[in-house]
């Protein structure tokens, strides 16, 4: 018996504050016209104080569950695409299955820059396909204003915050995620780095002084990389599925650059109009784009029961990668209004159970050290 994995849920969450390209302009010698010329990007979404990586992507779990009415105790695996991750660890993945309630699931992060995303989906894919779960969360979820050095031009009017998630669930009808493929080319790694702050170069007073907690890019480079794999990645994830490119109804790219995406639909020979764009006002949010830009296809009527669709990314690794999907999910309006405040009771619980576990593995602790060792299990006396 052959098992599909569906994308039966999607949801997105962003900070409130924009920032203009005018704003960055007073940072860096910019301009409005420059930024818009070279990458399309207008505006981005920067995190406010109280927000993070792990808020952000708990708000866009929260809504993906709601489109497909899933309880979080069911979910099976989440799995968090991030670079900028609350700690090294505990993983973000953790905290956000304590936030959700999601008692019996797999938690972890997972790092491949801004193909992070489709690097999840396939994992999580083939995991419902092999019939080791059944329903798992992906999120794309990234806070790049706190890992960009806002004195250099050369990438501070590039990245944005956010977050995107998809829910997956096992099932027999075809459709789903039909193919992927992943790629990694770690001898360009160099070219777009946040050099410090890992095991190889810890933080020291140096590294902070030097800026390098900060993402450092060769953007000439990265461009070339990036227009020679797009096109290349979307060919042959189609292929695969038994397809041509003409069976395409739509193609979400990462959100890097206009350009960037304007030269793999001439590549594929698409016209532009089958490209989702939404970075004009998002910018690059690296593991989040992808799923922040279907979103917003799904809002605005571009994605469609039935359709067959791309979703192709590329980034820091160097990687790259693409799923080709039939979007199949009967949409669901309707959740029931009894279900959502179940899961809104589950959401209040998780928290008071959270802080609840946490009191007693104190307790736990206290008393463990107060115990007296036993007399046999003492040094000897001299
Ligand atoms: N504002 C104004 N001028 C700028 C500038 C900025 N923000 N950044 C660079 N410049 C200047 C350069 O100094 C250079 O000036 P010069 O000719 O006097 O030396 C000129 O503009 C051209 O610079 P260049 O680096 O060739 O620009 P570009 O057209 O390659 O655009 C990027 C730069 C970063 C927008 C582009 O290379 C890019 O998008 N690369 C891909 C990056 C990416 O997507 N990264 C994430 C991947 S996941």
């Amino acid at each position: 018996m052959e098992r599909y994995a569906h994308i039966t849920g999607w949801g997105m969450a962003v900070p409130e504050r924009v920032m203009t390209n005018e704003e960055i302009a007073k940072l860096v010698d910019t301009s409005d016209g420059w930024i818009q010329e070279r990458t399309g990007i207008r505006e981005r979404r920067i995190a406010g104080p109280k927000e993070t990586t792990a808020s952000l992507a708990i708000e866009a779990a929260q809504a993906a569950l709601e489109v497909a009415d899933l309880s979080p105790e069911l979910i099976d695996l989440i799995i968090v695409a991030t670079s900028t991750p609350e700690h090294l660890f505990p993983a973000t993945a953790s905290l956000v299955q304590d936030a959700l309630g999601a008692d019996r699931a797999g938690a972890f992060d997972l790092l491949a820059a801004c193909s992070g995303f489709i690097y999840g989906l396939s994992m999580a894919s083939h995991s419902i396909q092999c019939g080791a779960v059944n329903n798992v969360l992906v999120i794309g979820s990234e806070t790049l204003s706190r890992v960009v050095n806002w004195q250099d031009r050369g990438t501070c009017i590039l990245f944005g915050d956010g977050a995107g998630a998809f829910v997956l669930q096992s099932s027999e009808m075809p459709g789903g995620v039909m193919s992927s493929l992943l790629r990694s080319d770690g001898s360009g790694g160099s070219s777009l780095i946040i050099p410090a702050g890992g095991s190889r170069l810890p933080a020291t007073f140096e590294t902070v002084r030097d800026n390098q907690h900060a993402i450092q890019m060769d953007g000439k480079e990265v461009y070339r990389f990036a227009t020679r794999v797009m096109a290349s990645a979307a060919r042959e994830v189609v292929q695969c599925a038994g397809l041509t490119l003409n069976d395409i109804n739509l193609v979400i790219p990462h959100q890097a650059n206009r350009r960037i995406i304007e030269s793999a639909a001439r590549s594929l020979n698409m016209p532009e109009d089958k490209f989702m764009i939404n970075l004009e006002r998002y910018g690059n949010t690296s593991a989040a784009s992808i799923p922040i830009a279907a979103c917003e296809a799904v809002a605005q009527g571009r994605l469609r029961p039935n359709d067959n669709i791309v979703l192709v990314g590329f980034g820091g690794g160097l990687t790259w990668g693409a799923a080709m999907v039939k979007w199949d999910v009967p949409f669901r309006p309707e959740v029931s209004p009894w279900h959502r405040i179940r899961r809104q009771t589950v959401y209040q619980l998780a928290k008071v159970r959270s802080a609840l576990k946490r009191g007693v593995r104190r307790v736990e602790g206290a008393l463990y050290r107060t115990r007296p060792i036993p007399e046999e299990k003492q040094p000897p006396k001299k």
